[in-house]
């Protein structure tokens, strides 16, 4: 499945950098038992259809709705819990809402635990969306509609439909950001940059990562940045569970082998604002200066880092508003109604194309910082403590 993305993005005035970047992503997971499905690319240009599905038969008011959630990897997945138990009760449903904090097995048997005391709807947020397969199927067995929620599950065709912000946009708006951001900076090009990516069991470490890619590879290529460490694959650059620790172990590691002296670390592209606070925690403790550099989430800390000048851009994912849109389409799949898709193309899980409903990401930097967000969400109020 391949999609072409062209990427052309005028910079800041100072750094007038035109950019266009090609690049083809199977967005679905990196190797799969099945061969990836051939049907037909969706340019950026030309959206993929606009549609309508149904996810079963519809079911009763009151209906016990599971949603099975990852780990607390950032904050958003710890305000999922809460919007999700909240909104589906004044929804008129009973919510099953759980965490598998120990991984892919623990979340296996809670799906089948909620399968047992009769959900009549998935919601699934995977920690490794390729390990859930006979759970799913169990599922389907039993008539119950699964949604995938910002994570794609993968081999498997007993997943109904996929709702997330896109991902590959995200990676986009970051790659972006961090040509922006080092075109601002005093150095002159070319750059010396590191690369760090998500969890591998993630399915969207690999959207994030060659979103990015599509925009800095051009680069890297005609000589602009130079990744000095030579880690540019996802698998070299993976960061296990999301774990802090493990960015700030890579990344001291890098530092002391290739950053000795006057070397500079111009810029990090860091797929999530945990991992931006973790690399720049390693660049500290090595004496450098602040690298430019990107994150997502916008979580408390690094909101205001963005407002300080200090972390160079997160994303707005505004997770009440995702939620919101989930719930309002449990409601409308209890009363049996048709729900929109946006992207029925572009999500190859290994088995199926399965159809999506994307929300779209917003860049912040400190540009939009104090503007961009809602003034009752985590975020919002976080800005107006740093932008009075
Ligand atoms: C991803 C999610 C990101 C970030 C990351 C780490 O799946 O899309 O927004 O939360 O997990 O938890």
């Amino acid at each position: 499945m391949k999609r072409i993305a062209t990427a052309v993005v005028a910079l800041g005035a100072s750094a007038m950098l035109a950019l266009s970047g090609c690049a083809s992503s199977d967005r679905g997971p990196a190797s799969t038992s099945a061969a990836p499905s051939t049907s037909t690319s969706a340019s950026a240009s030309t959206p993929a259809n606009a549609n309508q599905i149904t996810l079963g038969t519809g079911f009763a008011a009151g209906s016990k709705i599971g949603v099975s959630l990852p780990q607390k990897t950032s904050e958003n997945w710890v305000l999922a819990e809460g919007l999700f138990t909240e909104q589906l009760k004044a929804a008129g449903f009973d919510p099953i809402v759980q965490f598998a904090n120990g991984g892919a097995p623990e979340q296996q048997n809670q799906i089948s635990a909620m399968i047992e005391q009769g959900v009549k709807l998935l919601i699934v947020g995977a920690v490794d969306g390729s390990q859930l397969t006979s759970q799913l199927a169990a599922a389907k067995a039993a008539g119950i509609p699964v949604i995938a929620y910002d994570r794609l599950l993968t081999n498997t065709d007993a997943v109904d439909m996929y709702m997330a912000y896109d991902n590959f946009k995200v990676g986009v708006l970051q790659g972006t950001a961090l040509l922006e951001g080092l075109g601002k900076s005093a150095k002159k090009s070319p750059w010396n940059i590191e690369l760090i990516s998500g969890s591998p069991d993630d399915a969207n470490s690999k959207p994030f990562f060659e979103g990015a890619m599509s925009i800095l590879q051009p680069k890297i290529d005609d000589g602009t940045l130079k990744v000095v460490s030579g880690q540019v694959t996802q698998q070299q650059t993976a960061t296990a569970g999301w774990k802090a620790e493990n960015a700030q172990k890579r990344m001291d590691a890098i530092l002391s082998a290739n950053y000795q002296g006057d070397v500079s670390l111009d810029g990090v592209l860091s797929p999530n604002d945990t991992l931006a606070r973790a690399a720049l925690t390693a660049v500290k403790s090595a004496g450098k200066p602040n690298p430019v550099i990107t994150g997502q989430d916008s979580e408390v800390e690094s909101v205001k880092l963005v407002q300080q000048g200090v972390q160079y851009s997160t994303i707005d994912k505004d997770t009440k508003k995702f939620v919101t849109k989930v719930v309002e389409y449990v409601t409308d799949i209890a009363a049996g109604k048709p729900v929109e898709v946006n992207d029925t193309k572009s999500y190859n899980n290994g088995v199926k194309v399965v159809p999506a409903y994307l929300l779209t990401p917003v860049i912040v930097t400190k540009d939009n910082v104090c503007t961009e967000y809602a003034p009752d969400t985590a975020a919002g109020k976080a800005a107006a403590e740093v932008c009075k």
